[in-house]
């Protein structure tokens, strides 16, 4: 194992009602919010409604930011920054998906600092104070809700990063499964896809000896695809909302990989392309793993072996292991197929036209992936296979 050091401070509240902790969580940090919501999926499901009873009956004052967009944008977390220094804002509050969390991560930095927030995205600088802030989770898929990472486009340039550090764990996040009853069918797919994908770039590490991470990860597999296969068949379940709910903040809050370091080229290549094309972060992930699979899967075929056997149910008797391996990730495409994930970059109408601009921003700080590492030519091999 890879030595470490885990903290994760984030104060979890999970279950049905726990909205009404909000006041009490939100009084350790003051009486002035800024509420950050999206495109308007708050107020259709009731919870905005129910967030300003909370604030006008505990003497809140609110100020808010709408509109932030899924791939949520510098200028919108600029905005978001602007009116936290305008109104003296204690304390913030994110209620939506990851994109609103994300966004609200930088705005809070940002509402510290003087200079252009894109620093600290780019890694120019790091933030040295932050707002607290609090999430209530509306959509099951990135685990920002419980990690410090957070993804930002910056739209004039076409770039999207992601960034973190210590001061960008929410406080306390209040996960309340009966929020993501209403979240449409392709982005309950979107976030099976996304939750699985957290494990598989977690999964391919290059670790000697950590079987009881392994173990964890393959589990992990095996219960996503059995709660998300039902889900989809049945997305008025609360049980299986609740359980993908859980599902999804394992994915990516730290605990998955202590002690060993994943590969992250395949999020690192989705992010390339959502910057130039603004597609769902998970329908790019659903179209490249299992080709970058195909890709490196000679690199360590144990490892695919591994993986066919105890999460896809492979027989390996009298099968190579190229076999065995290819027969795995047959089995994950056609799980992918029969959720509805997109298969191919048609599926966003994406062209050859702009691959190369893709590879390019993959690959800028050189070759990507921590497990198999791939160099800018290979990324375009891997983004051709899969037009
Ligand atoms: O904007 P609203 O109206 O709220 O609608 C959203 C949005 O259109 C809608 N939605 C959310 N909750 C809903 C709902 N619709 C109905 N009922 C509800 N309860 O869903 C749409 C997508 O929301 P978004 O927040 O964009 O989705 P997701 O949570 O998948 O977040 C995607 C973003 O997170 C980044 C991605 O790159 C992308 O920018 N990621 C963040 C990570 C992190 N912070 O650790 C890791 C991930 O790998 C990922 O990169
Ligand atoms: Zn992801």
């Amino acid at each position: 194992m890879d030595n470490f050091v885990f903290q994760n401070p984030t104060k979890l509240i999970f279950g049905e009602g726990q909205l009404q902790r909000l006041s009490k969580e939100l009084s350790a940090f003051g009486k002035r919010v800024l509420l950050v919501y999206g495109g308007g999926s708050i107020k259709r499901n009731g919870l905005y409604d129910e967030l300003m009873n909370i604030f006008a009956a505990n003497d809140f004052k609110v100020t808010e930011l709408a509109g932030v967009e899924p791939n949520p944008r510098l200028s919108t977390a600029k905005r978001g920054a602007d009116l936290c220094k305008e109104h003296h804002i204690d304390v913030i509050v994110a209620a939506g998906g990851g994109s609103v969390i994300d966004c609200t991560k930088l705005i809070a930095s940002a509402a510290k600092y003087d200079g252009d927030p894109w620093d600290f995205v780019i890694g120019k600088e790091r933030p040295k104070e932050a707002l607290p802030f609090g999430t209530i989770l509306t959509l099951t898929a990135t685990s920002s809700e419980m990690n410090a990472g957070s993804v930002i486009t910056n739209e004039e340039t076409q770039e999207k990063y992601g960034w973190g550090g210590p001061l960008s764990y929410p406080k306390f996040s209040i996960l309340d499964p009966a929020y993501t009853l209403t979240v449409p069918m392709d982005q309950t797919v979107n976030g099976i896809v996304d939750t699985m994908s957290h494990i598989f770039e977690q999964y391919f590490h290059t670790t000697e000896q950590a079987p009881f991470q392994d173990a964890i990860c393959e589990a992990a597999l095996r219960q996503v695809m059995d709660i998300g296969g039902k889900l989809v068949q049945d997305p008025n379940n609360l049980e299986l909302r609740e359980a993908m709910m859980f599902a999804g903040v394992w994915g990516l809050n730290g605990f998955l990989s202590m002690g060993t370091r994943g590969d992250w080229g395949t999020h690192d290549i989705e992010h390339a392309i959502s910057a130039v094309y603004d597609i769902p972060h998970a329908g790019g992930l659903a179209i490249l793993f299992p080709h970058w699979m195909k890709q490196t899967y000679s690199r360590n075929p144990k490892r695919y072996v591994q993986l066919a056997v105890n999460v896809f149910d492979v027989d390996p008797t009298g099968k190579t292991d190229e076999e065995t391996a290819r027969e795995g990730i047959d089995r994950l495409s056609a799980f992918w197929k029969q959720i509805g994930a997109p298969v191919s970059l048609a599926d966003y109408n994406i062209d050859d036209s702009k691959l190369e601009l893709i590879a390019n921003k993959a690959a800028v700080n050189g070759p990507l992936g921590g497990y198999a590492k791939l160099s800018r030519d290979e990324v375009l091999v891997l983004l051709k296979t899969c037009l």
